[in-house]
C-alpha cells in the first residue's frame, strides 16, 4: 500500500515509517520539520518538507492510499502557555489534513491520539470508555480531532482508527542497523532524561516522593516504540469504511519513577544521582491504560520490558555519540 506519514521525521512517525517499509509498503514522508529532523526519515521513504496546510494535497494526489497522522505538537507545559498555537497545529492542521483526504477521496486514516484525552482518571487501569476530561490544551486538541475523526467516518465514510498512547520510550533497530530514537528538545520525557543524567552526572529531580503508590513516587505505564510500531499496522489494516475505533496503547502495569531510574542504573553502568523535589501540580499518582479492547480486537499486546526500552534508548544515545 502507498501510505503517507504525516510527521514521518519525528520519534515515533520515523520509527512507524521504518517498519511500514520493512513490511512492504509504500511511503511518503510529510513533515514541516519544526521538531522533527530530516536524517530520521528512514531510507527508502520519498521525504517532503512542507505543513499539512500548505502540502497535503499534494503529496496525497501522488496515490496515496492510506493516511498514518503524527505531526502535532505535543508538549504539554507549552500548550498550557501557547494554547492558541496548539489549536492551530493540532486541530485546525488536523481539519486542513481531513478535509485534503476527503476531496482527493483518500479516506483511510490512524491517528495518534494519548493519555492526556483522560485527564484526572476516577480509576485505574484506564479503560476507553472513561470519560474525556482533559486537564490541558495538548490533551482538549486531541479530544478535539479524534471528534472530528468520528465525524468524517460517519459523515463520509472516512475508515479511522485513534490509538491512545500513554508513555512511549525506547528506540527501534532497522534490519541495516540503523537506529531510530527520541531527541525532544526540549526532553520532558522520564527516560532520555534519566539518561542524559548518566552521561551529564547532572543530577536529576524526582517531582514528589510522597504519592499513594508503593516506593512513594510516580507510576506511568510505559510501552516500547517497536512495539507501538506494531499497533500501527495492525490498526492501518483494522479501518473499515464507516467506522472510527479507538484503542489504548499500553502494557496494563505501571512502573514508578525510582524503578525506571534502576533500571537505567543497570543498562547504563552509571551511577545516577537524584533528588526528590515538591510535586508538580497536575500530576496524578498512577496512570495506567488498560489495553484489553485492542488485544481481543486486533490481537495486539505490548511484548518488550522496561529494560528492553532503557537498553534500546542507551543504545540510540551510543550510536549518535557525543552532542
Ligand atoms: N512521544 C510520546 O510519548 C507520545 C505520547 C502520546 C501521544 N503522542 C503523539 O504522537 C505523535 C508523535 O509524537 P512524537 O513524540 O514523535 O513527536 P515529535 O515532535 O518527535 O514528532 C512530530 C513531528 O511532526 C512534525 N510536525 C509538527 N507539526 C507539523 C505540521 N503542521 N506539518 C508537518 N509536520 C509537522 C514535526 O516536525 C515532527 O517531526 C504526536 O501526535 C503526539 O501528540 C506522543
Amino acid at each position: 500500500m502507498r501510505v503517507l506519514v504525516t510527521g514521518g521525521a519525528g520519534y515515533i512517525g520515523s520509527v512507524v515509517a521504518a517498519q511500514l517499509i520493512a513490511a512492504g509498503h509504500e511511503v511518503a514522508v510529510l513533515d514541516d520539520l519544526s521538531t522533527g529532523y530530516p536524517d530520521a526519515v528512514p531510507a527508502g521513504a520519498t521525504f517532503v518538507k512542507g505543513t499539512l496546510r500548505d502540502c497535503a494535497a499534494e503529496v496525497l494526489a501522488d496515490g496515496i492510499e492510506a493516511v498514518l497522522h503524527f505531526a502535532a505538537k505535543a508538549l504539554v507545559g507549552e500548550s498550557v502557555a501557547e494554547p492558541a498555537k496548539y489549536w492551530s497545529a493540532n486541530l485546525g492542521s488536523t481539519l486542513a489534513l481531513l478535509e485534503a483526504m476527503r476531496e482527493i477521496g483518500v479516506r483511510t486514516i490512524v491517528f495518534s491520539s494519548t493519555a492526556a484525552v483522560y485527564g484526572e482518571p476516577e480509576h485505574t487501569p484506564i479503560t476507553e470508555t472513561d470519560p474525556t476530561r482533559p486537564t490541558n490544551p495538548y490533551g482538549a486538541t486531541k479530544v478535539a480531532a479524534d471528534t472530528a475523526l468520528t465525524e468524517f467516518a460517519r459523515l463520509y465514510g472516512f475508515g479511522a482508527v485513534s490509538l491512545r498512547y500513554f508513555n512511549v520510550a525506547g528506540a527501534h533497530q532497522a534490519a541495516d542497523g540503523r537506529w531510530f530514537g527520541e531527541r525532544h528538545n526540549p526532553e520532558t520525557h522520564l527516560i532520555p532524561t534519566v539518561l542524559a543524567s548518566a552521561t551529564t552526572g547532572r543530577r536529576m529531580q524526582v517531582f514528589g516522593g510522597d504519592y499513594d503508590t508503593p516506593d512513594g513516587t510516580c507510576i506511568r505505564d510505559y510501552i516500547h516504540v517497536t512495539d507501538l510500531a506494531e499497533a500501527h499496522l495492525r490498526a492501518l489494516a483494522a479501518c473499515r469504511p464507516g467506522g472510527h475505533r479507538i484503542y489504548n496503547l499500553g502494557s496494563g502495569t505501571g512502573y514508578s519513577v525510582r524503578e525506571v531510574i534502576e533500571v537505567c542504573r543497570e543498562v547504563t553502568g552509571s551511577d545516577i544521582c537524584s533528588e526528590v523535589v515538591a510535586r508538580r501540580p497536575g500530576d496524578s499518582a498512577v496512570l495506567v491504560a488498560s489495553s484489553a479492547r485492542i488485544q481481543a480486537e486486533l490481537g495486539w499486546h505490548a511484548a518488550r520490558s522496561l529494560r528492553a526500552m532503557a537498553a534500546d534508548a542507551w543504545a540510540f544515545t551510543q550510536a549518535r555519540g557525543p552532542r
